[in-house]
């Protein structure tokens, strides 16, 4: 593993991480989980966490046992409904919706000439950026449209620190979603993960919540760990 000086790069995560919007994709989602019939529960919604559209749908699906209850047409109409709430509760999206501390933490690592990439498997993460005025401190996206398969698979992440063109193991990848956390530690990048710790426990440094990401702090824990 790296020594801290040796980061060169950081992989976000959009929605949880930098964004308030997990909140809205677990809304949308409850709201098409109560009218399939499955019971929504806070472990279901951990495991949609950081999972794309379709993925998603069908986990809920599973959970509920009705995985083999709709056509592919069928569900599709069903994710293209979700999304279309999920898009309604964007309209009022703004910058008082960044995550405490994520604005100066990005600044930070924009002054420090740190590389940023984005690695959300969200569709809509452009729009969400845009909305939040932080697209301009990321250097590259990895368009989730173009990827085989979705987080917990490495991919993401493995193409988020080649897309600029560094190793995983100079980078640094942070989340909130278990997925999420598996997806980093596949590609080799260190793991960062922010929330419950029990629900994060695969991740090589935990912050409670994103007021505690700062590179210093981040140093502090590295140094800990002897990476
Ligand atoms: C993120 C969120 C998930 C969401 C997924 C796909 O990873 O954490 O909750 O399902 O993106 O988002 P999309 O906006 O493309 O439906
Ligand atoms: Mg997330």
């Amino acid at each position: 593993m790296v020594k801290f000086a040796q980061v060169k790069g950081f992989l976000f995560d959009l929605d949880g991480v930098i964004a308030n919007t997990s909140v809205y994709h677990a809304k949308a989602w409850h709201q098409l989980a109560d009218e399939l019939g499955v019971t929504w529960t806070e472990d279901l919604g951990n495991q949609l966490k950081g999972v794309g559209r379709m993925d998603s749908l069908n986990l809920i699906l599973k959970y509920g046992g009705k995985e083999n209850d709709y056509t592919e047409d069928e569900k599709i109409k069903y994710a293209e409904e979700k999304n279309d709430n999920y898009l309604k509760l964007l309209d009022t999206l703004d910058k008082s919706e960044i995550l405490p501390g994520m604005e100066d933490f990005i600044k930070d690592l924009a002054a420090h000439h740190y590389l940023i990439s984005l690695a959300s498997s969200s569709k809509n993460s452009p729009l969400v950026l845009e909305k939040l005025g932080l697209a301009q401190y990321f250097d590259e996206k990895v368009d989730p449209a173009t990827l085989k398969h979705g987080k917990p698979d490495p991919e993401i992440y493995t193409r988020a620190a080649e897309v600029l063109n560094l190793k995983p193991e100079e980078c640094i990848g942070l989340e909130d979603a278990s997925a999420g956390v598996t997806s980093i530690n596949g590609s080799g990048a260190i793991s960062v993960g922010i929330g419950d710790p029990k629900v994060l426990h695969e991740a090589d440094i935990n912050f409670n919540d994103t007021s505690e990401v700062t590179l210093d702090n981040i140093k502090k824990e590295m140094d800990k760990k002897k990476f």
